[in-house]
């Protein structure tokens, strides 16, 4: 890995045995892109790559001149209104009324390794050989504001992290009204545009189209990445399967507003922007401020989508999370929600716990209702002290009772938010997002504290703080369960609220930072009404999110396999639940729940005591099972197979770092009779190798498995299932293979 600077042709490469990133400064002092992509030579000269000619209608920067024109050069940081007509990567409110503004190149630095960004998540190195890092600084003369370009290229992998720091170094105020984190220019639209969409309880479903003229954009304005877009996608070339061709991932590291665009011009190039959504953004930066942009991550491949998710889940695996928790095999849990809802006592609770405990669960997770008022979605939330009608020892006494049977104990919050009806709020009344004179809205009777607000903060950091440090909790489940409306701080002056949907981010990535470095041996799973806010921002502080609250094992195969594109198996929380599904009323086999859920987290929503005797003892073989494979599960190089969005079969397929297992997951949604021979040809394993089938015991070679593929075709189709006497819908098979 290097990174070059030619000074004659003030030219830029950085490289590793993957990618080239090549850039230089255009004759304006602009820094203009030039290429991204498969690695290339290097040399001191791209000029050719700077393509210009005199086009009927442009507008030209230079006097007399022909050749610059912004609209018509491919840019690092692009602005609008002096030739470029695009939408631009940064826009700043000067005090004259005056948004143009003209960032040239002043000077660079390069580094070793990769500088934190202060208050915010981000990719780290933990030695200088990892990565290296550049600065480029450029300045806008008349006012005084400088932006600071760092760009880190990774030893290993097709990664480039990209984010900027914008100074006001001027006499005056400003208002920056657009800064982007990443401005990606690239010379072609042959494309196809990949986003992760949807809506509470379908999360993360992949939607492809060829990408055209015009703007297409994902975004949230919802105060959280959201149910509806993730703040990642994917441009891939039209022929790019999941094992071969050309894809670049774009992934933000931010868990509030965002934006992610791609606008193609009529001279079809492509405009890239991701960063924080510029709707009601206006940062006001007085002299001397600096406001540093979240971190966007691109990941060029071409190795297929599935090389580019590869090494999206070593990045956020590896150097994006982080702590005691990183690389260790998640804990087994049982969560009483599903079980309880807010229907409990403490006996009742302990009894689900021993029954768990029999079952070898490690450990239970107490949901919802345990503290203040809270009996129902109508008061309680800020009050974060336990019941004692409830739990008559408090949380420490039920914590230990919990201990005490030989599990761990986790506990359920929901910090951001509150109900009127409580003590927080009677206290407090002002401590919530309203606009003076207008209506407050309400979500699931609940509204969101002003968490850009450092007292509001404080308060909520002190009662949870109190509870983890009197009492044995192991694992916090964080949620947060409604948008921001009316997003108005009490605390701001009139010109700084359109700073308070980020200042309410920082605030929960402070509180996160202070609980993480006070309890660092704690395990946070992250949560938003199930995957509201799955995003790498929220990875970097817990590196497990609860992934949908939609539990059906069937609905959970299109969003799972949506968040493999990005996000790493052990960060997606996936639980076993009951028959009907409290979702959709559906009826699946239990085999097929935990096949579904054994590629993520695992644990059981439900209460053990109610399943029969014979579900029982299969629920203490998918746990022990789950103990045996989750380090292969959770932390091996993962493929997908065969897509849920395309047909009736969905497969994927873990392989363990030096290849020795691989744990295959085959998934049939509907049954048919008198079914086509099938096979899957497998992924990753070591061609020499021979495997063997742990059930069947049969052996296979590696390139057998990889060239001929395994046999999956049916027998029984048509016929009922053996045990239960029903249909045999949404069956699944797990194939484990060793290396013998
Ligand atoms: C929404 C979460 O996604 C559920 O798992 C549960 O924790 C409820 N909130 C509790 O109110």
């Amino acid at each position: 890995m290097s990174i070059l600077f030619y000074e004659n042709t003030k030219t830029f490469h950085l490289c590793n045995q993957e990618i080239s990133y090549i850039m230089t400064v255009l004759p304006n002092g602009h820094m203009g892109q030039l290429y991204f992509g498969k690695r290339v030579h290097q040399r001191e000269d791209y000029s050719y790559l700077y393509e210009t000619a005199p086009r009927p209608m442009a507008s030209y920067v230079f006097e007399g001149d022909y050749s610059l024109s912004l609209e018509h050069v491919r840019q690092e940081y692009g602005v609008y209104g002096t030739t470029d007509f695009r939408r631009p990567a940064i826009e700043i409110l000067q005090s004259n009324g005056s948004r143009l503004c003209d960032f040239q190149y002043q000077r660079h630095e390069i580094m070793k390794g990769k500088p934190s960004l202060s208050g915010l998540p981000a990719t780290y190195t933990e030695k200088d050989e990892e990565a290296e890092t550049l600065r480029v600084l450029l300045e806008d003369a008349l006012t005084g504001v400088t932006v600071e370009l760092l760009y880190t290229i990774f030893a290993k992998g097709g990664i480039l992290a990209r984010s900027a720091k914008i100074t006001n170094k001027g006499a005056d105020s400003v208002h920056l009204t657009a800064a982007m984190s990443l401005c990606m220019d690239l010379p072609d639209c042959n494309y196809e545009w990949l986003q992760f969409s949807g809506a509470w309880a379908r999360e993360r479903h992949l939607k492809v189209r060829k990408l055209e003229q015009g703007i297409q954009a994902v975004d949230s304005r919802r105060g959280h990445s959201s149910h509806e877009h993730n703040p990642f996608i994917v441009l891939k070339r039209p022929e790019t399967c999941e094992n071969q061709g050309e894809a670049i991932g774009f992934s933000l590291i931010y868990s509030g507003n965002f934006l992610a665009q791609a606008e193609v011009d009529t001279h079809d190039t492509t405009r890239v922007l991701m960063g924080i959504h510029p709707m009601g953004f206006d940062w006001k930066l007085d002299v001397r401020e600096s406001f540093q942009t979240p971190e966007a991550v691109m990941v060029y491949s071409e190795r297929g989508l599935n090389g580019m998710s590869q090494t999206f889940h070593r990045l956020y695996q590896k150097r994006l999370a982080r702590g005691y928790w990183r690389d260790r095999a998640r804990p087994i849990l049982n969560n009483n929600w599903e079980a309880t809802y807010f229907d409990f006592t403490e006996d009742r609770l302990v009894e689900i716990a021993r029954k768990a405990k029999e079952c070898g669960v490690e450990l239970f997770v107490l949901d919802d209702g345990w503290f203040g008022e809270r009996s129902s979605d109508h008061a309680g939330l800020g009050d974060w002290a336990a019941n004692p009608k409830r739990l008559s020892g408090g949380i420490t006494g039920f914590a230990e009772r919990i201990e005490e049977l030989g599990m761990k104990f986790g506990l359920w919050f929901e910090p951001e938010m509150v109900n009127k009806d409580s003590e927080l709020y009677r206290k407090h009344p002002d401590w919530i997002l309203s606009a003076p004179g207008r209506n407050v809205s309400h979500g699931r009777n609940q509204y969101v504290l002003d968490f850009s607000r450092t007292e509001v903060v404080d308060c909520i950091y002190g009662m949870m703080a109190k509870i983890l440090r009197e009492a044995k909790v192991s694992y916090i489940k964080w949620d947060m369960n409604r948008s921001i409306t009316e997003c108005y701080s009490a605390a701001l002056p009139p010109e700084r609220q359109g700073e308070v949907f980020h200042r309410y981010i920082l605030g929960v990535y402070h509180l996160y930072e202070r609980l993480n470095t006070e309890f660092p041996q704690v395990l946070f799973e992250s949560c938003a009404s199930g995957g509201g806010r799955f995003d790498p921002g929220i990875l970097y502080y817990a590196p497990q999110g609860w992934a949908s609250d939609d539990s059906d094992a069937v609905e959970r195969l299109k969003i799972q396999y949506g968040t493999s594109f990005c996000y790493p198996i052990s960060s997606i929380g996936s639980h076993v639940s009951v028959t009907p599904n409290h979702q959709v009323f559906r009826n699946t086999p239990l085999h097929t729940r935990a096949n579904v859920a054994y590629f993520g987290t695992f644990g059981y929503e439900l209460d053990l005591n109610k399943l029969e005797k014979e579900e029982q003892e299969s629920v203490k073989e998918q746990i022990a099972f789950m103990k045996e494979y989750r380090q292969v599960l959770q932390f091996g190089t993962f493929y997908r197979l065969a897509s849920p969005f395309e047909g009736n079969i969905t497969c994927w397929m873990t392989v363990s770092e030096n290849r020795t297992e691989a744990i295959v997951g085959w998934y049939r949604t509907l049954s048919h009779v008198n079914m086509p021979y099938m096979r899957v040809r497998l992924q990753g394993l070591d061609p020499e190798a021979c495997y063997e089938d742990q059930e069947t015991k049969k052996r296979y070679f590696g390139d057998e498995l990889m060239n001929i593929g395994l046999v999956t075709s049916d027998a029984t189709c048509g016929q009922m299932d053996g045990n239960t006497g029903e249909c045999c819908d949404f069956d699944s098979r797990l194939y484990v293979f060793k290396a013998v």
